[in-house]
Formats: structure tokens, sequence, C-alpha cells
């Protein structure tokens, strides 16, 4: 990004154009605009509306800490706190060629991933963009789409110039299959999905086993590989991090969706105890802690706007937790402020608004960029609203803005902290300290992020909240589903597997 500080200049949009902006002299001049004051006060109401004291936290991760608990001791709570049948850490030394296939929010991405032991791995990787048409058409449908890229990967990477295939006759490729949706799961490669996330509504798959779904997808496309483990993009981000960094005891992803994994005793994994797995065993959790007060809404403060953007989902009630706080949705909360100010009549009075008028177009990446811009005249937030939104600012309104965009952003990162509070505190790792291993657009984008959760911790812990770091994961849905493929297959070796 090129921004001049003299008016003009060009920026970079996350969409990849560029865009060349311009500040005017005049601008308060010719338009109706909000005066300072009106815009600091109204500031002030949204400070006390999107503000979290300490105290409230605390109160929310003694809720949240309860709701873990209740997940952990009886089948479909809200939290369901999920058995993933991925047991115990990886030793580092897990080693082979892997493909990973990864379904995410917003891309699908194939991987061939060779861990090369000792906590070392190398991967070639190829994505693709889904349409929002295929998140809503038939889950099948959705399945072959995998296996089609998932067949022009495999033809790209396993033949030689001539165009022969590299593999043997009857030679099955090991597949980890990240499914960033929660599931139950009573083997490693089964799942049947409880309900999509993250706007996906694709019909014929909610209650069914995915993993099965996708098996007949890659029958169908004759491909020559083994689906071995469906697993979370959590529980794939806590085995890699934990694969190069052994601290690593939790996983977060912040991105569209939001969720934890963490590793737990099988003994305190109450509702899985009659199935005569070894006490002395441990089992990664998917929390899905993004239903964290999902249908009652107890603990969570939700302003009305968070209101309007639960009830206006495709599924009104679910995900409380990850709706106040992922790249899905911030964009959206942002909008529906202005758009109330729109409606009072305070801002923009006498230009046309119709294009922020329509759901989900101001995007998140739009509050970081906000949040991130370097000029005094706020030049990239004047970019944003006339080359998106073709409506003109005055610097208090920008200043307001990007002070809104704080609350919103930082809002998020608390609460964030009080979900890895509530795991740090139920397995007692505050005194130890522990890495958190962090993974997603919001973490990896969002000027401040990280800090603001630091800083959160801090004020649910003290001083103490110190000892808890998170840090860049490694990537789990590429490098993690491999080594949990591998750690699978050493488990079938054994005589472990299927039997749990
Ligand atoms: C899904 C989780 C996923 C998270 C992050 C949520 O919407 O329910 O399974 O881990 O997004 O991708």
């Amino acid at each position: 990004m090129v921004v001049s500080r003299r008016g003009s200049g060009s920026i970079t949009l996350p969409t990849g154009q560029t865009m060349a902006i311009h500040t005017r002299t005049h601008e308060e001049e010719d338009l109706p605009h909000a005066t300072k004051k009106t815009m600091a006060d109204h500031l002030r109401k949204y400070e006390s509306l999107f503000t979290l004291t300490p105290q409230r936290m605390r109160m929310i991760v003694e809720a949240f800490k309860d709701s873990l608990e209740l997940g952990l001791q009886k089948p479909k709570q809200i939290v369901p706190m999920i058995p993933t049948f991925v047991f115990g850490w990886p030793t580092g030394t897990e080693s082979g060629d892997f493909l990973a296939l990864d379904l995410g929010g917003t891309n699908l991405r194939v991987c061939l991933v060779t861990l090369q032991g000792e906590g070392k791995f190398e991967m070639t990787q190829t994505k693709y963009r889904l349409t929002e048409e295929q998140k809503q058409d038939e889950g099948q449908k959705l399945f072959d789409f995998c296996a089609e890229c998932l067949k022009t990967f495999i033809d790209t990477n396993f033949t030689d110039e001539d165009g022969t295939s590299l593999l043997k006759p009857g030679e099955l490729l090991p597949l980890g299959f990240t499914f960033s949706y929660p599931c139950y799961q009573t083997r490693i490669d089964h799942g049947e999905l409880i309900r999509w996330t993250k706007g996906f509504g694709a019909k014929n798959t909610e209650g069914r086993d995915v993993a099965e779904m996708f098996r007949q997808s890659i029958e169908k496309y004759q491909l020559p590989v083994a689906m071995t483990a469906l697993i979370n993009d959590t529980t794939g981000t806590l085995i890699a991090s934990h694969y190069v960094n052994p601290k690593t005891k939790i996983a977060v992803i912040f991105g569209t969706g939001c969720n934890a994994a963490y590793m737990e005793n099988v003994k305190d994994i109450e509702k899985i105890n009659d199935l005569g797995i070894s006490e002395k065993d441990q089992m990664a959790i998917n929390c899905e802690w993004g239903a964290f007060d999902s249908f009652e809404h107890e603990h969570l403060p939700r302003t009305k706007y968070d209101i309007i953007v639960d009830e206006t989902s495709n599924k009104p009630g679910e995900q409380a937790f990850e709706k106040l706080i992922s790249g899905r949705y911030l964009g959206e909360i942002l909008r529906l402020v202005i758009c109330e100010l729109i409606d009072e009549g305070v801002l923009f009075l006498g230009q046309e608004t119709y294009k922020l008028e329509i759901p989900y177009v101001f995007e998140t990446a739009f509050l970081s960029l906000m949040e991130s811009d370097p000029t005094d005249e706020l030049l990239m937030i004047i970019g944003i609203f006339t080359h998106f939104f073709a409506v003109e600012t005055t610097l208090a309104e920008r200043q307001f803005f990007r002070a809104l965009a704080m609350l919103i952003g930082r809002r998020a990162a608390r609460l964030s902290a009080c979900g890895i509070a509530a795991i740090v505190g139920r397995m007692g790792y505050l005194d130890e300290g522990c890495l958190v291993g962090a993974d997603g657009s919001l973490y990896n984008k969002y000027p401040g992020f990280a800090d603001r959760v630091h800083e959160g911790l801090i004020d649910v812990f003290g001083e103490k909240g110190n000892n808890i770091k998170t840090v860049h994961a490694e990537d789990g849905s590429g490098v993690g589903s491999a080594i949990i493929a591998a750690m699978t297959k050493a488990r079938r070796d054994v005589g472990l597997y299927p039997h749990v």
C-alpha cells in the first residue's frame, strides 16, 4: 500500500484492485455533514455498548467453563465438545507423503504434504475459490466439486512429463479431509454434520455422514485415494502446532468462523466412558465453541446490531459466540450501526446511500484497513467509502468510523480471550503457562487482534495472563491433517484401529 500524506495516492484493496484516491478540500462545505461534537457524542454511546469490563469478562469465563464441562458430560449439548478420536500428541517423528483436502469457509485447498520427521515438512498446494451457489446447492454436488479439484491436483502432481501416472497400479494415496464444520464423530474417518455454519446451507447434508458422502464422490471420479481421517481445522491446527512446538496445548481459529480445540484426559470425557478407551489416554476435543450461549443468550452481551445479525442470518439463534467474533460478521455489525445513523439523519444527509444498505457489503477486511490507515486525513477510509459506496465523508466521520471499527474488533478479541481463558482455567495451564496456536484471517490480518487477546487474558487472570501466549499456528488443515493421517496409520499398524 502506497499512500501519500498530502491528499492523494493509491491503495491496494483486499480484492487485489488498485485504487487512486484524492482528498477533497471543500467537502465539509458542500454537504450537510454531522459536526465533530455530534460524532463524539455518538461514539460515547457505542463505547458503552461494545466495551467489555474485566468483571464482565470473568463472568463470561465462568459460564464458559460450565458449558465446556456440560459438553464433556453429556452428548448433544449446546457446546458439543466433540471427541475427535485423535489420541494424544504427535511424537514429531511422523513421516511420509499425505494428501490433504481442506473445505473451509471461503476456499477449497488441496495439498500434498511430505512429513520429514523432527517437526519438519514440505508442502505443495492449490486453492480454489468456492462460489456462493456452491455453498447453497446440493451437498453431494459440493463433494463432487471437491473430488474434481482433487483429481486435477493428482493428475498434475502424480504424472511424469509424458502424462503417465507415477502411482503403482492399485496404489492409494492416504488423504486427510479437513471439514471445518461441527460433526459428531464415533470414529476418526466418520462424521455426521450437526449443522452448517459460516453461511453454508448445502442441501441434504445436515444429519448425514459427510465422510461417506465424500467417499461416494471419490468413487465417482475413481480417484486413487483412501480417506483415512476426517478432521476439524482446529484439531489439525492443534496437532500441527504441537508437532513444531510441544509447548502448544490449545489451538484456536479466528477466521470466517471461530472455534478451539485442546487435548483432554479421556477419564474426564464422561460421555464416552462406555467406549472402553483406557483412562490413561488423551484425546483431542473439538469444542465447537462458536455455539456457546446459542439459543439461550444468557451470558453474552449482545447489542441490538448483534441481534439483527443473528435474526437475519440463515441460522437464527445458532453460533451466538461466533456471531460476535468471527470475520464473517464484524463488517456487518459495523454496517448496521452506520445504517442506523443514516436512518436517524446523522450521516450522509443528501447523499445516495443505497450501496451501504445491502447486507454484508461491508467486509471485515475494511475494518482492518480502517484501523491500519497510516494517514492523518484517513485517506484509506476516504477510499473505501468513495470507491465502494460512493459517499463522501468528513474527517470527523472517518475518525468515528475508525473508532467504531476499533470497538467492534476489540470486543471480538476480548471475547476470544474469554474462550481461551475458560480452557486454560479448566486444564490448569495458568501457572506453568502454554502456547495457543492461532490461525485465521482475523488473527493473521486484523491489526492489533493478537495484542488485544493478550490484554484480555491479563484482564481475566491478572499478571499471570502473561503466561498464556497466542502464536501464529502451523497450517492445521494441511500439515495437521497429514500428521493425523500418519498417527492414525501408526495406530492401525499396531491393531488399535478401527476399534475406537
Ligand atoms: C465451525 C468450526 C470451525 C470454525 C473455524 C466454525 O463455524 O463450526 O468447525 O472450526 O468455524 O473454521
